[in-house]
């Protein structure tokens, strides 16, 4: 069993991009520029934001962060965005979600301008994802594309199971392993919450990508011997073992499922940081395609 350390290849992929962004201003070019909007004070995406914002300055791409209240009406967010949108030193930026229930995640991400839509959130993109056409992909499925591809793993023509199908993770992530591309071109099955034979399509998995959002969902009865298991899942538990008295845990039971993998992403330090890298990998991309 190998495990997929993508904290490490996230560090080497920040030093890549900090070294582009070196170069950039070495010719005197502009500095890419990342904006994220937080609306309300929800704990993880507080977290989310300010690592967001940590990983910008890490590499040096600037970064400016729009807080408000959840009593934010509609009307002002999408103001908010339209002025971004204009802005024409912003790039590129993000809406933190969850949004609060009275303001509509679809009105929001269909007012984000395509151009500088870094997560790759707006139908115009998720269209051209699915097509195959260059555009800025989400960022939870791209890290975990490339973590593939720096562990060189085999997935052509194998059967690749994604469990879970949000928007931001599952459906995209079906999407690209089932690509004609290098480390995709796989046969895919997406289960979610109303599959009835669950544990019989996962144990036919060669690639299990687990999306669900329930801590320790998967269990060793449900994995094949020699899978490559990749958890999307963060969760907060309370711990006996630990002084602050939790930890944080995927949605694989990572102590009775590793043995049993080929390789495995670990939480913390697999996909998560995985997901900020390609944010900045888009946030470059979207400064170098107007500058
Ligand atoms: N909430 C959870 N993941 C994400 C993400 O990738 N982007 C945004 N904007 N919100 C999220």
């Amino acid at each position: 069993m190998e495990i997929i350390d993508g904290k490490k290849v996230s560090t080497q992929i920040k030093e890549e991009i900090a070294e582009e962004v070196a170069r950039l201003v070495a010719e005197g070019k502009k500095i890419p520029h990342l904006a994220a909007v937080l609306v309300g004070n929800d704990g993880a995406s507080e977290t989310y934001v300010a690592n967001k914002v940590k990983a910008c300055q890490a590499v040096g791409i600037k970064s400016t962060e729009l807080r408000y209240g959840s009593d934010i009406t509609e009307e002002q967010l999408l103001e908010v965005i339209r002025q971004l949108n204009e802005d024409s030193d912003i790039d590129g930026f993000i809406v933190q979600l969850p949004l609060p229930k009275h303001i509509s995640e679809e009105k929001v991400l269909n007012t984000i301008h395509p151009d500088k839509d870094v997560d790759g959130f707006h139908p115009c993109n998720v269209g051209k994802m699915v097509l195959g056409l260059p555009t800025y992909l989400p960022a939870t499925p791209a890290g975990i594309m490339e973590l593939l591809a720096r562990y060189d793993i085999d997935t052509e023509g194998k059967h690749c199971v994604v469990v879970g199908r949000s928007n931001i993770v599952g459906t995209p992530m079906a999407v690209l392993m089932s690509r004609k591309a290098k480390h995709a071109n796989c046969t895919v099955t997406m289960c979610h919450s109303r599959t009835s034979n669950l544990k019989e399509i996962t144990r036919q998995a060669d690639i299990l990508i687990v999306a669900i959002g329930v801590p320790h969902f998967i269990t060793k009865d449900m994995v094949r011997e020699g899978c490559v298991v990749v958890d999307v899942g963060i969760h907060r538990i309370p711990s006996e073992t630990t002084k602050s008295g939790w930890k944080l845990v995927g949605d694989v039971d990572f102590e009775q499922v590793s043995p049993l993998c080929s390789y495995i992403t670990p939480v913390p330090g697999g996909v998560g940081p995985m997901t900020i890298v390609s944010l900045l990998q888009n946030t470059i991309k979207a400064c170098k395609a107007k500058h």
